[in-house]
């Protein structure tokens, strides 16, 4: 038998040699760490579907928000749990000034003034009793231009409150436009739109809906995408492009990296994607079993989601992804 003609394993020989040829490299500053500040509580709270994530306060916040920025992240994406007896049908106290999320806002701002990239969730289903992203109708069923008017509201508030980028989560039609309106009529025309362009209704939000208390009976799925669905991701992407959104995201990223890649080959505005709770949790609770390597399998996810062409990627493990890229590991 001959020889192979083709050897790819020359380049694998050696450390030095693989990290030359290394195509996808990350960096501290493409990652963002997803945060929740809770209303009413005077000790950080632990969510227990989510290893080492927690429900902070306000000074508790700062520390981590501190720890993060040192560490490079390249931004913080803030969600508010509000005290379960604050909440209403509307989600009045999102839009509250002093409402959690933008007391926090301010305070972080204060804080770090410009050295990070401070982003809002913006969306009503923390803040609603009954838990979903915008606001029903007589008939139970969620309005989708009623909400648009809350969005408006929320989205002038966080950016009063000090958020660089507001991120609109809640898969409302027209919500990036009538966001960039509301945005632009007060002022804040510096105020970037992240926008959750193509958002799955996912089973591996689970853990999410414990970290912000959230009251959802039912599902989500007349306003998050189907998962059979690649497409519609592209219908959604352009609609949002068109409507001025700054940034796009993909979510969840891992069982939707083929949505990914359709969304950066076409996307002429940076791309993100959510590692979100029950994707991070999957690989804690198998890595606390002993059946894979935490860290490893963190980071070589994080690799994934950006091989497949996301150039910003929020993640519960930023922190500490960051620091192991500053040391080199
Ligand atoms: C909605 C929102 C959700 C997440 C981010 N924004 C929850 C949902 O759509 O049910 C999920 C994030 C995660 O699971 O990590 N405001």
């Amino acid at each position: 038998m001959e020889p192979p003609v083709h050897r790819p394993r020359r380049l694998r020989t050696t450390g030095a040699m693989r990290a030359l040829v290394a195509q996808t490299r990350l960096s501290p500053a493409q990652l963002v760490l997803p945060m929740f500040v809770a209303d009413g509580i005077d000790q950080p709270r632990p969510i227990s579907s989510m290893p080492g994530v927690v429900n902070h306060t306000v000074d508790s916040l700062r520390t981590a928000a501190a720890e993060a920025v040192a560490a490079g992240v390249g931004g913080l994406m803030l969600f508010g749990v509000p005290a379960p007896g604050d909440k209403d049908a509307t989600g009045s106290c999102g839009t509250a000034p002093d409402g959690i999320l933008n007391r926090a806002l301010r305070t972080l701002r204060a804080d770090l003034g410009d050295s990070t990239v401070l982003m809002a969730d913006t969306c009503l289903d923390e803040f609603t009793d009954h838990g979903h992203c915008g606001v029903l109708d007589d008939t139970g069923r969620v309005d989708n231009d009623a909400t648009l008017e809350h969005y408006r509201a929320l989205a002038v508030a966080q950016a009063r409150a000090g958020a660089h980028v507001v991120a609109p989560s809640g898969m409302m039609d027209g919500q990036v436009a009538a966001i960039r309106e509301a945005l632009d009529a007060d002022g804040f025309g510096d105020v970037s739109i992240l926008a959750y362009t193509a958002k799955y209704a996912s089973a591996f939000y689970g853990p999410f809906r414990e970290a912000v208390g959230s009251s959802l009976e039912g599902d989500r799925r007349t306003y998050q995408q189907d998962p059979a669905n690649r497409t519609e991701a592209v219908r959604e992407l352009l609609a949002d492009l068109d409507e001025g959104a700054d940034m796009v995201m993909v979510k969840p990223a891992m069982s939707y990296l083929d949505i990914v890649r359709d969304v950066a080959d076409l996307s002429d505005r940076p791309v993100a994607a959510y590692q979100i709770s029950g994707e991070y949790s999957m690989i804690c609770a198998a890595a606390e079993r002993g059946w894979i390597d935490r860290e490893a399998a963190l980071d070589e996810a994080v690799l994934s989601i950006v091989r497949a062409g996301a150039s910003i990627v929020l993640t519960y493990a930023a922190t500490e992804t960051a620091v192991r890229l500053r040391r080199g590991e």
